[in-house]
Order: structure tokens, then C-alpha cells, then sequence
């Protein structure tokens, strides 16, 4: 029988480990995390809340880039676990800072530099001298980390300001999402299973223009693909849930028709993967009538249909395609 190097790890193990080292790094000090609500920054708030306690504040910024009633749910799941939390509601701030940007980039700088001052901000208000971050190793590694080449800067590591006050604290920085999901497992949270949604949110989802508009349109589409792909693998239609699925808006615009009068709408694409780390993903097999029942809804939508007038699905690998369009 062989032995593989995912099955060494240890996940109780591994809480234990990082609790200690929390607290020889941290030791009387104040940390704030910033949360999201996804696994990985769940895992870590909730790795550190067991080393510091009250010591630890978490900030969840709503940047306007949230999916639907997600602030919400992030109150709450991490009330429950105990956590100072603090929500910021910072939507005009981002998308002032981003007007006029479209390149992802740029994008990505701008969010993480945001991200970064708001809880430079909050951490001064609490004293902390700490940031804790759930980075995990993709997002190094697909930053540029070692000798590797810039694939795309995640907020969390391209985005740091140089002039950076706070010390980071990263508990997760050498685990991959498998890995994570096993750490959520063991702590018994409930969103083990969630899949990710990037730090920048739907800011990476908007191609072209990125306007209150834009986003909406794309939060709306992207609960409808989540709902209906939550429902056929309820049904037993997927097999397994995919690693991600969700829509994204491009900036091309095609001719179309609405009852009988010409359309000249925006276009949204259907991603669904299969993964296990990230690292490389393969495009997910859904069947075609939920295809199908995704692409009527969000043309029938109330809110969509005077805005898009396709849908297309993605059927790219990653390589040569990334999972994220941004
Ligand atoms: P890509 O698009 O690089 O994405 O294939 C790999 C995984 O990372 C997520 N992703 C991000 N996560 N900050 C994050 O926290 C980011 O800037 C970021 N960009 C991509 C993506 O959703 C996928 O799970």
C-alpha cells in the first residue's frame, strides 16, 4: 500500500501547532483579522480566537462586492463563534477608488491597498499590532512567491502596501484548500464545504466597466447559478457539488431579440470547475437542461433581462484558462 503525503496531515495536529505559535508570536498583543466569510479566513479567525480570545478582533469589509445577503450570513456565523466582529460598510470608498479601472491588476492592487487601510484603521481604533490573514499556498505561489512567475497578485499578497504597519500573522500560508477544509472539519464548522469566493469578490467578476449596475447584475446571476447547481446536486444530478461555480459579466456586448424589438445586450458566462486545489481545474460537466434552466432564468429575470441577452458556459481547463476570468 502507498502512502501519500495528503494523508500525513495531521489536522488536529495542525490546530494544535499554529494555536502555540499564535501565541509566541502574539503573546499579550491585539490582532485583527480580516474576514470574509470563507473558509480559509473562517479557519484562521477561528485558529487564532482559540490562542488570543477577546484579543482578536475580525473585520469584515462589505467593499459592495459581496454576493446576495452574504454580510448577513458572516455576522452571524462568526457571532456564534464568539468573535469580536466588526462589519465596515465601505461600498462607496471601493468603487470610487475603482472608477474607471478595468484592468485586473490594477484592480487587484487597489482592492488589497483598501482592504489594507481600513484595517490599518480599525487596528488603531483596537490597538492591534497584528494582522492575521487565511492566506493559503496558492496565493503566494500564483503571486510570484519563490522564483515563480506573476500568475495574478491575490489581494492578500499582491496588495500589500509596502509602508504596511501591521505584523502579519498567517497561520494557513502553507496549506492547500483540501487541507483547509480538513482544519474546518476538525473545529466542526459549518462551512467546511463552501466553496471560495475570492477576496476582490465580484469585483473580479465585472469585465469592463466596474459600476454599481455591473455588479448587481452579476450578484444576481451568480445566486441563480448557485441556486440551480445547489439544486440539481440535491437531486443527485452532479455527483459531487463542484469546487466552484458561479457567473461572471463581460464587457461584449451582441445583437439579440426581445419580443420583436432588436436587443443590444451584455453578456454573461457560466463558469463551473472541478479541483482540488486550485492549482489546476478542470471545467465541470453540468447537464444541459440546468444549463439550459440557468440561461432562461437569468434572461427572464426582472432585473437581467433589460440587460443581458446571453449566456454562454465556459468550457476551458485551467491551464491554459485561470478559474477566476480576472
Ligand atoms: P484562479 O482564478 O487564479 O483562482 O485560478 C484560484 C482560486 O483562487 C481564488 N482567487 C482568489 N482568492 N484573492 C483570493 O482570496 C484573490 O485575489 C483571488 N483570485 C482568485 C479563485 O476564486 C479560485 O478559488
Amino acid at each position: 500500500m502507498t502512502t501519500t503525503i495528503a494523508s500525513l496531515f495531521n489536522p488536529r495536529e495542525f490546530i494544535e501547532e499554529q494555536i502555540e505559535n499564535v501565541r509566541t508570536s502574539v503573546g499579550a498583543g491585539h490582532a485583527v483579522i480580516a474576514t470574509s466569510g470563507g473558509v480559509d479566513s473562517t479557519v484562521a479567525a477561528a485558529i487564532v480566537g482559540k490562542a488570543i480570545g477577546k484579543n482578536l478582533t475580525a473585520v469584515y469589509v462589505d467593499t459592495g462586492f459581496m454576493r446576495k445577503g452574504e454580510t448577513e450570513q458572516v455576522r452571524d456565523m462568526l457571532g456564534a463563534l464568539k468573535i469580536d466582529v466588526r462589519i465596515i460598510r465601505a461600498e462607496d470608498e471601493f468603487f470610487t477608488a475603482l472608477n474607471g479601472i478595468t484592468e485586473p491588476e490594477a484592480k487587484r492592487k487597489i482592492i488589497g491597498e483598501k482592504f489594507i487601510r481600513i484595517f490599518e484603521r480599525v487596528a488603531k481604533e483596537v490597538k492591534a499590532e497584528f494582522l492575521v490573514q487565511g492566506t493559503i499556498a496558492p496565493d503566494w505561489i500564483e503571486s510570484g512567491g519563490g522564483a515563480r512567475d506573476v500568475i495574478k497578485s491575490h489581494h492578500n499578497v499582491g496588495g500589500l502596501p509596502k509602508d504596511m504597519k501591521l505584523k502579519l500573522v498567517e497561520p494557513l500560508y502553507d496549506l492547500y484548500k483540501d487541507e483547509v477544509r480538513k482544519v474546518a472539519r476538525e473545529l466542526g464548522l459549518a462551512i467546511s464545504e463552501r466553496q471560495p469566493f475570492p477576496g476582490p469578490g465580484l469585483a473580479i467578476r465585472v469585465l469592463g466597466d466596474l459600476t454599481k449596475e455591473r455588479v448587481g447584475i452579476v450578484r444576481e446571476a451568480c445566486a441563480i447559478v448557485e441556486d440551480e447547481i445547489e439544486v440539481a446536486h440535491k437531486q443527485g444530478r452532479l455527483g459531487v457539488l463542484p469546487w466552484q461555480y458561479f457567473a461572471a459579466l463581460l464587457p461584449v456586448k451582441s445583437v439579440g431579440v426581445q419580443g420583436d424589438i432588436r436587443a443590444y445586450g451584455q453578456t454573461i458566462v457560466v463558469r463551473a470547475v472541478a479541483s482540488i486545489d486550485a492549482m489546476s481545474a478542470t471545467y465541470f460537466h453540468i447537464p444541459h437542461d440546468v444549463l439550459e434552466k440557468i440561461s432562461r432564468r437569468i434572461t427572464n429575470h426582472a432585473g437581467l433581462k433589460e440587460h443581458v441577452n446571453r449566456v454562454v458556459y465556459d468550457i476551458t481547463d485551467k491551464p491554459p484558462g485561470t478559474v477566476e476570468w480576472e
